[in-house]
């Protein structure tokens, strides 16, 4: 099987698709190319330049430059004419770049060089001023934040909608009975809408989780320069400003080593998909034929091609296995992060593809998860059937007999004692049994116990503050639409 490398590939030669090409031209030149009289050539150049994952920081990259060369101007460390074209340029290449006029050069090392290579391609010096007082370590580290500043109140969005959806289901199935499991086994009665909930509620703490990120990372580093800030009197307080950002970093060195944004979101990109993996693990036991509680739309499964009959929950499969992905790539970006001595190392230029694709694999997943849910059929029946017969009662009867004043304990072995009478007696539930039967393992047993056992009376007696009952339930579901929002 051939498979084409992610990031290793063959250094292609530079494509000049906005300039005529010419001997001299600036594109050519790496930046640091006054100190190296020879750069890396092909597979080598390839192997470190990060163009084809940080080319999704281009706008970022550009709005960044924009607000740099502004400061310089009204600095004085750029002229008012030399910063005014830079600015309109960089308008121009963005307006480009968004109509496809102007292709971003795989060739280039990365996306601040190929930036910076147009606007001296087509400004001369005034290009090559557009970099004073900055470093690629601060500018990527700017770039990837306000990179996050906006990708990740999308995918807040994105678990507001997935929350709404279970929200909708659960609203229709506050009196749908089916089990409650523990260990897999069959445990109380509870309700569709209650299991829903649940999952909900864990969704709701993951949108808090990126919340949270957010106001952490929201410090503009740039002016942090390579590691040490800069001698010239640039203004961090009116680019942190211009960028939407709370203010600049505090300490420079920290700045461009601090990754803790990458490790956080990859965190909660981990926990959101290890609670996915979760609720996809119920929607395939579900699923099966053995369960039938649910039924997925057609168009949300797939066949088999060998097993005619066969119709595949593997939306829900494979939203599940990519938890594995995401987990694979927290640990990546902690393993990198661990040893760096301080302050920027190359290893940094690792954080950007496990943390994007985190960010793509839980996005993708949530919208997925959504549709899939969306577009199910709950079998009703079965869960309903699948609630009785299996002494889901069993601690219901025993609540019965401490309602009446006999200690937990004594309770909890009477109704053992009769679950054990009816599965000698071939029958399914202690509903089943007489009220001879009944009492024959406790006195304080009456009439009024049969009532209490079927399973909507189990599932409505637990109406506590998160409990099951319909009305509680529907109390969850209002509470949890904050999250929606
Ligand atoms: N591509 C680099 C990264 O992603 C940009 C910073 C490069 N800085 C440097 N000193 N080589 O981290």
């Amino acid at each position: 099987m051939s498979r084409k490398p992610l990031l290793i590939r063959k250094a292609r030669p530079f494509r000049y698709s906005s300039a005529k090409m010419k001997h001299d031209n600036p594109k050519n030149k790496v930046l640091w190319a006054g100190r190296l009289g020879e750069k890396p050539d092909g597979e080598a150049f390839a192997f470190q330049s990060s163009i084809n994952v940080d080319r999704r920081l281009v706008f970022q990259d550009i709005e960044g430059s924009r607000a740099h060369v502004a400061m310089l101007g009204a600095r004085g460390i750029l002229s008012a004419g030399t910063a005014a074209a830079l600015e309109a340029e960089l308008v121009n290449i963005a307006g480009e770049i968004r109509a496809g006029k102007l292709v971003i050069d795989e060739g280039a090392e990365d996306i601040h060089s190929f930036i910076e290579g147009i606007l001296t391609e087509r400004l001369g010096d005034a290009g090559r001023s557009v970099h004073a007082g900055r470093s690629r370590n601060d500018q990527v580290a700017l770039d990837v934040r306000l990179y996050l500043k906006r990708r990740v109140p999308e995918i807040e969005g994105r678990i507001g909608e997935a929350i709404g959806t279970l929200l909708d289901v659960a609203e229709r199935h506050t009196e749908s009975v089916m089990p409650g499991y523990t260990h897999l086994q069959r445990a109380q009665c509870v309700t569709l809408g209650f299991h829903l909930c649940a999952w909900a509620a864990a969704l709701g703490r993951d949108r808090l989780r990126f919340a949270d990120a957010l106001i952490r990372l929201d410090e503009c580093p740039l002016g942090a320069g390579a590691l040490a800030g800069s001698s010239l009197p640039l203004d961090r307080e009116r680019t942190a400003e211009a960028l939407g950002f709370s203010g600049p970093t505090l300490n420079a060195m920290d700045s461009v080593a601090d990754r803790d944004f990458a490790l956080e979101l990859a965190a909660d990109c981990a926990i959101t998909q290890t609670h996915l993996s979760r609720f996809c693990e119920d929607i395939a036991i579900w699923a099966a034929e053995e369960f039938r509680f649910i039924d997925l739309a057609e168009a949300w499964s797939t066949g088999s091609s060998i097993m005619p009959q066969k119709k595949n929950p593997d939306f829900a499969e494979l939203i599940r296995g990519k938890a594995g992905r995401a987990a694979g790539n927290m640990v990546t970006l902690f393993t990198v992060v661990k040893g760096l001595p301080y302050a920027y190392n190359k290893d940094l230029q690792e954080d950007k593809e496990a943390l994007f694709d985190s960010l793509d694999t839980v996005d993708a997943c949530l919208r997925m998860f959504r549709g899939m849910i969306a577009s199910a059929r709950f079998d009703t029946e079965r869960m309903a059937a699948a609630s009785t017969g299996g002494f889901l009662e069993a601690t219901d009867a025993a609540e019965y007999l401490v309602r009446k004043g006999l200690p937990f304990r004594k309770a909890h072995e009477a109704a053992a004692l009769l679950v054990r009478d009816a599965i000698a007696a071939g029958k399914d539930s202690i509903a089943s049994l007489s009220l001879a039967e009944l009492q024959s393992r406790s006195p304080l047993f009456e009439e009024d116990l049969y009532a209490v056992l079927s399973p909507l009376a189990c599932a409505s007696a637990r109406r506590l503050t998160g409990g099951p009952a319909p009305e509680e339930v529907r109390r969850q579901i209002a509470a949890l639409r904050k999250f929606t929002r």
